[in-house]
């Protein structure tokens, strides 16, 4: 217990350690001055397109919040389920280069993934939290997300700074240099701290704890996070939950819908995307399904929610980042609500050594 540091579970210990593990992931690799990321990796190395993201369970998230990244960057990318990946089914070349996300670096999927780009002949990057990790000594470049360790088996300040780290690769693979993109990075520490400091979503856990299932949806961006948001519910609350993409509500989803699936809907900025998710909150809305908007403020979003979980207007990126710690302290407070066995949920373990 003495590790908990006075909370009641490692999880939400580790919730509350997201600003500071994000100023560790973010020291020393960022320049104000030019915009540029200057995060010491890939010098000389000759690599092409496509990037190839492999991962597994919430780092296959931050994966798809990568890859999105690269591509919205000009550079065309893809994420793989680890246990999907077959080099053999890619046109891997000498020049092409596979990135392995995973926080334990000991995931068997991913490091089996890892090793069969390697013998296709591919430069393969671990994106890491555990220095000296079988990904770590085997690929051949790292980079270290700095998140410290990570003891609960359901993941969350590991996602954050993998986001975090993944928009710092993405920036330098794409030689994406912005001012606004650097201050908007080093901007998640303290709007998460905002985050942390209300109780809005331990209001709404009280008031779901007993719904049928829980549905996330989410554009873009909020896409990944809609996926995290119902795995982390999945995983300590033992209750059903999915995660959507928004647009794909209509496709089938829909027919699930009723008074007891509260909607979580990630909408954030303004724009097309945010009135399209706004136009599918209107559809679920109109069928009588309680809505709890993850939003920064937009009248346009409160007035069809029944519940608001508040983030501060940020850019797209940082929004995402901080969107998604709202949805880990709604699954965490819905599962202390039930009594669960929070850090060690069953079943489950923190990291999977066999295929
Ligand atoms: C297990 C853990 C998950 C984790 C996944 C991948 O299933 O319970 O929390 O996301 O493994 O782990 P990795 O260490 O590769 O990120």
């Amino acid at each position: 217990d003495a590790g908990k540091s006075g909370y009641d579970h490692y999880m939400l210990k580790e919730i509350h350690e997201q600003p500071s593990g994000i100023r560790e992931c973010l020291r020393g690799r960022l320049s104000e001055l030019t915009g540029r990321v200057t995060l010491d990796l890939l010098e000389g190395t000759d690599w092409d397109e496509p990037v190839t993201l492999v991962a597994c369970g919430t780092s296959y998230h931050a994966a798809l919040f990568g890859a999105a990244l690269l591509r919205r960057w000009g550079i065309n990318a893809q994420a793989i389920l680890a246990s999907q990946f077959h080099a053999d089914q890619l046109p891997l070349t000498s020049s092409s280069l596979v990135l392995g996300v995973t926080q334990s670096g000991e995931t068997a999927d991913t490091l089996r993934a890892l090793r069969e780009a390697q013998r296709a002949g591919a430069t393969t990057l671990a994106l890491t939290n555990v220095v000296g990790s079988s990904a770590a000594r085997e690929c051949d470049h790292v980079c270290y997300i700095r998140a410290g360790p990570e003891i609960s088996v359901a993941a969350t300040k590991s996602f954050a700074s993998q986001q975090v780290a993944l928009t710092m690769v993405a920036a330098l693979l794409s030689d994406h240099r912005s001012r606004e993109l650097i201050e908007s990075l080093r901007s998640i520490p303290d709007a998460i701290q905002q985050v942390l400091d209300t109780t809005q979503a331990r209001t709404v856990a009280e008031t779901y704890r007993d719904a049928e299932s829980y549905f996330f949806i989410g554009r873009d961006l909020h896409y990944p996070v809609a996926l995290e948001g119902a795995l982390k519910m999945k995983e300590i609350t033992y209750k059903h939950a999915e995660g959507f993409a928004a647009g794909e509500l209509k496709h089938g989803p829909l027919a699930l819908v009723g008074e007891q699936t509260p909607v979580f809907a990630l909408v954030t900025g303004e724009g097309r995307a945010a009135n399209k998710t706004i136009g599918n909150i209107k559809e679920v809305e109109a069928r009588g399904v309680p809505i709890v908007a993850i939003t920064d403020g937009r009248a346009d979003v409160e007035r069809y929610a029944d519940h608001v979980l508040s983030v501060p207007d940020l850019e797209p990126i940082a929004s995402s980042v901080v969107a998604n710690v709202q949805l880990q302290l709604v699954a965490y407070w819905v599962a202390n609500e039930l009594g669960r066995s929070i850090d060690k949920p069953r079943h489950l373990a923190k990291s999977v050594t066999v295929e």
